[in-house]
């Protein structure tokens, strides 16, 4: 078997075997297919899509690329969660210590920045010290002591899909809904979660952009996941405004400790109740996911979801003083107003464009090998829907050089769409698939 060989099928609208598919992994992982190859072939799934039966192949292929976890001798149950990606998702850093702190281990491996969506470790990575390094060993011992990990995917778990997903994230190969479903399961089932939360995004700060297409994917991540025996729910969310107001590594961290303190910004607060209550009903901690709210709500009032979210940083060697002080954390050198141009309701502020924006203040990757600049991104501080006068605060800049200030600004005031018109806010959620 070649490689260009099955390079060649694909781009020429063919299934794979799953033999081929086996192959092409294996060569991956171990380093026999060169970057431009892989690159192709993601092109080329990109491109021409792949059939249910080839993508859970791959997925398994990518599982099987690597160690696979058995947290049972950890923990009972552990669940997990998993965001399609999006823009200001500090998702994960408030469910993940509130769900731990109401008694259900959380164990979980995050990725990074990819295109224009942010990333956990980058994140956390904004917190001096904070280490995303963590072997299997210690991954366990974590969660058998304090019920709580948040670290990178191990070299050895799922490494094909490490590998691609670096490339996907800058060759132009990140919205393919089986590249998009493999990645994530795989992952998921490699790490050894029982059960699965699946937070799918949708629109136009989504990978997929039509309710349809979300829904799909979903259905896919769905169904690999109750092949491969943990059981999986999927929300469909919206990710056509930014989530919160928070877009860059350390203003997202703040963001999240503030939300965590019962400070947060309302959609975002009401976005992770939602999704915290849906791990722990699947985790069998509550009846319905309506009764796992007050929970939730609970975990966020006694500040015990807060306590976890320190607990974490310590395990993880990070400096805890930034999460007592978050005024510690470096700000950017320009931080600048944008304000209301016009009067009028507020009908879009495209997610997908704030994101682009905050890869380029430096918050994102646009090379493999890029540092992220934890410091700078935005805050856009209104929803669809808002009504605001001429001169009124649109959103801030954090910019660490001066030219981008005007950049910014410019792509910004592009960014909000007004209306004289009333407009309906747009909906959190669309749906639930399980
Ligand atoms: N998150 C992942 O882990 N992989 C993707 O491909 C997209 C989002």
């Amino acid at each position: 078997m070649r490689i260009v060989d099955i390079i060649i099928k694909k781009r020429d609208k063919q299934e794979l075997s799953s033999e081929e598919i086996n192959f092409f992994i294996d060569e991956f992982a171990k380093g026999n297919v060169p970057d431009y190859q892989a690159s192709a072939w993601a092109m080329a799934v990109l491109l021409n899509g792949m059939t249910p039966r080839e993508t859970t192949t791959l997925t398994m292929a990518m599982v099987n690329s690597g160690e696979i976890i058995d947290l049972s001798d950890a923990v009972e149950i552990a669940v997990d969660k998993h965001s399609t990606g999006g823009v200001g998702d500090k998702t994960t850093l408030v469910v993940e210590p509130v769900v731990a702190a109401c008694g259900l281990p959380v164990g979980k491996m995050s990725g990074r920045g990819l295109g224009f969506s942010g990333g956990t470790l980058d994140k956390m990575e904004s917190v001096p010290g904070f280490r995303t390094d963590l072997d299997t060993e210690e991954f366990l011992k974590q969660l058998n002591e304090i019920g709580l990990v948040l670290t990178g995917q191990t070299g050895d778990l799922a490494p094909a899909d490490g590998k691609l997903y670096a490339l996907r994230d800058v060759t132009g190969t990140v919205p393919s809904m089986p590249l998009i479903a493999s990645s994530i399961m795989s992952k998921k089932i490699a790490a050894g979660a029982h059960r699965i939360v699946l937070d799918v995004k949708l629109g136009l700060g989504a990978f997929m952009e039509t309710e349809e297409e979300a829904r799909v994917l979903a259905e896919i991540m769905v169904k690999i996941g109750d092949l491969a025996g943990r059981k999986t729910v999927a929300l469909l969310s919206d990710m056509n405004q930014p989530l919160g107001v928070a877009v860059g590594n350390s203003l997202e961290v703040i963001e999240a400790i503030d939300t965590l303190k019962g400070k947060g910004p309302e959609d975002f607060y009401l976005h992770c109740l939602e999704v915290a209550a849906h791990m722990l009903h699947l985790g069998g901690k509550a009846d319905s996911p309506k009764s796992a709210e007050k929970m939730v709500a609970q975990a966020i009032q006694d500040g015990s979801g807060l306590e976890m979210f320190r607990k974490l940083v310590i395990a993880q060697e990070g400096d805890v003083s930034y999460i007592d002080n978050p005024e510690k954390f470096l700000k950017a050198n320009f931080i600048e107003e944008v304000l209301a141009p016009e009067e009028g309701y507020i009908k879009e502020i495209n997610a997908r464009k704030v994101g682009e924006l905050s890869v380029e203040l430096g918050a994102g990757r646009t090379k493999k090998t890029d540092p992220v600049d934890h410091a700078v991104g935005l805050m856009i501080h209104r929803n669809v829907g808002d009504y605001v006068k001429k001169g009124d605060l649109l959103a801030t800049i954090h910019a660490n050089q001066e030219e981008m200030v005007k950049y910014s600004r410019e792509i910004l005031l592009d960014t909000h769409k007004f209306s004289d018109a009333e407009v309906e806010p747009i909906p959190l959620f669309y749906g639930v698939i399980d």
